[in-house]
């Protein structure tokens, strides 16, 4: 089985400056989400058609061929752009448009199947719409059969009256498809080459043509508006809420857990509310996430806790408790059993097992060992208004609180640092550093003054 998907539209209803197809639901691209489906349905090979924004589609999307549509004169005229393609094809081929984010590999697979058991030249999958507005609609013959399919821009208003619309998804005999694709025309309201045309000159010679309804109409959306991406969104966000809970993972509100599709949860985590959970980001188990979490990007091993906090591109070992407060920026490794309280930051920052930062650091691109105490209000000190510096700290280092460590700067291990100081030389091991002023008292001070 071979695929052609459509995505070379202007995207004009988006209003966007992004090509409609890499608008993102559940985090990845709408094109993405038919891509993979299409793979998953057992697709050998996806042709994708492109040709607004074509560029940025290239960029983010591999594992493809592309055709290049030059002028967006129809979705006709989008598939004959993959002609040379399938030269020398046989057998089926379906086509997708890439704004059907939620169809499934197999919803695919199923069509499929019926089209090549039924012997068909051509089959089209259609839905029951409640509000069909925008859809082309889908004319059948008294008996029932297919007759044709007609563009609401296109329709009378007996036509637009119909509530089974053209989903946009089609499997047909390649050979037959581009056979009758050269003779399709564009004297219609848009002056387009429509696709769904192909179907009724088919059927004019005498060719047999399905049409089958979806069970859930959910799954064939397309998304021409902001409006239906926001729809889109919700459903799926739904389906990977029902996905993650159903493999054993607690969600205490689904309405307020916003999950990406591709992120993986261990079983026996619980996500509290307020919670987002984006891009690759997975999660072990027996972890608590949340309330009012967001992890970009992240892997978090198991029995992890955090609150009220916001990771993005790094690792969090095992058994670790985060937060409430706490910013983890990219680059960051933190090690098991780890402890990171009130309002602290680490950025490209490697922090050993069991060390503790209870409250109020700053620790960026740092090198920190094992079993470390850091007093509160300690701060790396890694930028001198030019260039970005590493500070070492060794094993059971203790850091006073409200110190600097001017890097670059190394703390051997064992180390202690007084209460205070600003360290800009290397403390040796199992050393104590003080370095602030001594302090001086002055008896009798006040009363000299009056
Ligand atoms: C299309 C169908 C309509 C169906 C609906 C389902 C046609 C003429 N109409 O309408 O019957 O109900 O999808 O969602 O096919 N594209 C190109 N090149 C072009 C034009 C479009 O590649 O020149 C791509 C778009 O990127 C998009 C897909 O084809 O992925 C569909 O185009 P769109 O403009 O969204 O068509 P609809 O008006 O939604
Ligand atoms: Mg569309």
């Amino acid at each position: 089985m071979e695929t052609i998907i459509l995505a070379a539209g202007k995207g004009t209803r988006m209003k966007s400056n992004l090509p409609k197809v890499l608008h993102k639901v559940c985090g990845k691209p709408m094109l993405l989400h038919v891509i993979d489906a299409a793979k998953a349905a057992g697709s050998s090979r996806e042709v994708v058609v492109i040709g607004s924004g074509a560029e940025l589609v290239r960029e983010k999307i591999s594992g493809v061929e592309f055709a290049v549509q030059t002028e967006q004169l129809g979705t006709g005229h989008a598939v004959l752009s993959a002609k040379e393609n399938f030269k020398n094809s046989t057998g089926s081929v379906i086509i997708l448009c890439g704004d059907t984010p939620l169809v499934t590999g197999e919803l695919i697979k199923n069509f499929v199947e019926l089209h090549e058991k039924s012997k068909l030249s051509a089959t089209v999958l259609t839905a029951e719409l409640e509000n069909a507005d925008g859809y082309g609609r889908v004319i059948r013959e008294s008996d029932g059969t297919f007759k044709k399919i007609v563009e609401h821009k296109d329709a009378t208003e007996e036509e637009r009256k119909i509530r089974e619309v053209n989903t946009g998804i089609y499997c047909f005999d390649v050979r037959k498809l581009f056979d009758a694709l050269a003779e399709v025309k564009n004297e219609n309201a848009q002056g387009e080459y429509y696709l769904p045309d192909v179907l009724s000159i088919l059927k004019s010679r005498g060719e047999k043509i399905g049409a089958i309804v979806v069970e859930d109409e959910n799954l064939t959306i397309g998304i021409n508006s902001r409006v239906q991406l926001a729809a889109a969104e919700k459903i799926l966000r739904q389906k990977k809420n029902i996905e993650v809970m159903e493999n054993g993972v607690t969600i205490i509100d689904p309405a307020s857990t916003f999950i990406d599709s591709e992120v993986k949860i261990g079983r026996d985590t619980i996500i509290y509310p307020g919670t987002y959970l984006e891009g690759k980001t997975t999660i072990g188990e027996n972890c608590e996430i949340g309330p009012n979490t967001r992890l970009v990007d992240m892997k978090v091993g198991n029995g992890v806790q955090m609150q009220f906090s916001y990771c993005h591109e790094s690792e969090i070992c095992d058994d670790v408790i985060l937060g409430p407060y706490v910013h983890i920026r990219p680059g960051s490794k933190i090690s098991r059993k780890v402890k990171i309280g009130n309002f602290v930051e680490v950025k490209n920052s490697n922090i050993g097992e069991g060390s503790k930062l209870p409250h109020l650091q700053y620790i960026g691109d740092c090198d920190m060992g094992s079993g470390v105490n850091m007093g509160c209000g300690t701060i790396t000190v890694n930028y001198d208004g030019k260039k970005k510096f590493r500070t070492v700290i060794g094993d059971n280092v203790f850091v006073g609180c409200n110190s600097n460590l001017v890097a670059p700067v190394e703390v051997e291990n064992g180390a202690y640092i007084a209460a205070g100081s600003t360290i800009t030389d290397k403390v040796p091991e199992n050393n104590l550093a003080i370095a602030r002023a001594r302090q001086v008292n002055k008896p009798d001070w006040k009363d000299k003054r009056d």
